[in-house]
């Protein structure tokens, strides 16, 4: 197969501009939010990535129609003739995205019923869902788990409910805001996650006629009420794609202006970039990330929830690090096994030693239970080209980094990956003077 494959010739600084939209973590989620509106929904700003195309299918699947609006990157999303989805149907996109578990509060509140089929996203960890099935529980969803997937029904309307998260999960957050905007009574969410595509999403409902007010403490409270329009809005901007595009800037000793990148949503990864010696400059309209020359310093790094090191910044920043001189620590404690991208960088050169315990920082839920989660960097190291399989979307980007910054022609393979997340990757890469090109068949 060649068709999945990118070749990479390294050893280019990449340098001049791209743009970035809305963040894959948020679209797709507004976009579900749209069913829950007795009205049209306008979202702009959208990325033609394929987790967006995922949910536009099953959007459709339910009896939305979806269409382009007047400027690029706006969808037209009508909800007014919601209905049951073929159980086959819904089950093609089984594995193709995370997304498909925000449907069942709408669905239950539309419908009365919901029908979830396999999950897919990145392999970084286990990926449980527990969480989700149990806040939906509370609301008083029924679950019957069945081989090809989850069907679960309301026999009532759902009631607002009384939740604490065991840990701030972004997913199951989007959950309870999903499902408790049309519930009977007050929500009330503790140890909620509060990242900026959250906030987004919260902004999203408000438009459509919600009540959501969120405390200091990370508490979320949701006034119920009987009906939701729909909203026109404008995504926030990807700042974990922002963010990759810095690190490949980094690593390759390039400058890129990325075009929308917004600073607000940045503060955490753009304190460390300085602190690893990137050099940056915020104007109205986005951010230029470069190396300024010299040597990288090693730095010591956690990822968390927000406002945290977000965990979607660390694998392609750890590529730079390689790059650093000195030993970085890295300590994740989003997803246990986040780090295992790190073997090819160095099969490419790197030097890099995974630990089982907590290195750095504070000990985390996975200090115990055997995960891989920290990493020492030591740096700076030559990197060489090599065969690569990309292991997941961040992994795999970083991967693409990794060989940009390497001598030698690279061969990625499981490039589409990417498109999952990366809007148009292969023409930013070509605009930013990276020598890469699919294989010729032979
Ligand atoms: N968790 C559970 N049970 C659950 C849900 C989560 O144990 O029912 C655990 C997870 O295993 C993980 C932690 O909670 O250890 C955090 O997971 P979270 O629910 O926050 O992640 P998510 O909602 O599945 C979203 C993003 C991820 C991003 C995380 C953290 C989307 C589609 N995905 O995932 O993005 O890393 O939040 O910010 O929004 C990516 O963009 O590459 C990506 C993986």
């Amino acid at each position: 197969m060649t068709d999945d494959v990118l070749l990479v010739h390294g050893g280019t600084p990449i340098s001049g501009e791209i743009r970035v939209r809305g963040a894959k973590n948020l679209v797709p989620k507004a976009m579900v939010a749209a069913l829950l509106g007795s009205a049209p929904s306008r979202l702009r700003n959208v990325p033609d990535i394929r987790d967006v195309r995922v949910v536009r299918g099953l959007l459709q699947l339910h009896g939305v129609t979806v269409h382009s609006g007047e400027e690029p990157g706006e969808l037209v999303m009508d909800p007014s003739r919601v209905e049951r989805a073929n159980v086959t149907d819904i089950d093609a996109h089984a594995g193709s995205s995370r997304i498909p578990i925000l449907l069942c509060g709408p669905l239950l509140h539309r419908l009365g019923h919901a029908f979830i089929p396999g999950l897919g996203g990145c392999d970084i960890g286990g990926r449980p869902v527990d969480f989700h099935f149990d806040v939906l529980r509370k609301f008083g969803a029924t679950i019957d788990k069945r081989e090809d997937g989850q069907y679960l029904t309301a026999p009532q309307r759902l009631r607002g409910c009384k939740i604490q998260l065991p840990y701030p999960s972004v997913g199951s957050t989007e959950q309870v805001l999903l499902t408790a905007v049309l519930a009977e009574g007050v929500t009330e969410l503790s140890n909620a996650a509060v990242e900026p595509e959250i906030e987004d999403l919260i902004c999203v409902l408000q438009k459509m006629g919600a009540i959501i007010s969120v405390d200091t403490d990370r508490t979320i409270r949701v006034t119920g009420v009987d009906r939701l329009n729909g909203y026109t809005h404008r995504a926030l901007p990807d700042r974990l794609e922002a963010a990759s595009w810095a690190s490949a800037a980094l690593a390759t000793g390039g400058s890129v202006y990325v075009r929308g990148a917004s600073q607000r949503e940045m503060m955490t990864f753009l304190n460390t970039f300085r602190k690893v010696g990137g050099e940056f400059e915020v104007d109205e309209d986005g951010i230029r990330f470069w190396h300024p020359g010299g040597p990288l310093k090693a730095i010591a790094l956690e990822t968390d929830v927000h406002p945290g090191f977000q965990t979607d910044w660390q694998q392609p920043l750890v590529v730079a690090l390689t790059q650093a001189s000195g030993l970085s620590i890295v300590h994740e404690t989003v997803y246990e096994s986040r780090l295992g991208f790190t073997s090819a960088l160095n099969q490419m050169g790197g030097h890099i030693q995974l630990y089982r315990e907590c290195l750095g920082g504070t000990p985390c839920r996975f200090g115990q239970r055997n995960f891989l989660h920290s990493a020492v960097v030591s740096g700076p190291t030559k990197l060489e080209a090599a065969d690569l399989v990309i292991p997941d979307l961040r992994g795999g980007f970083s991967y693409l980094i990794a060989a940009l910054a390497a001598q030698g022609t690279s061969r990625v393979h499981g490039i589409d990956l990417i498109n999952r997340g990366y809007e148009n990757f292969e023409e930013k890469l070509v605009s930013l003077g990276a020598r890469v090109e699919r294989p010729s068949a032979s």
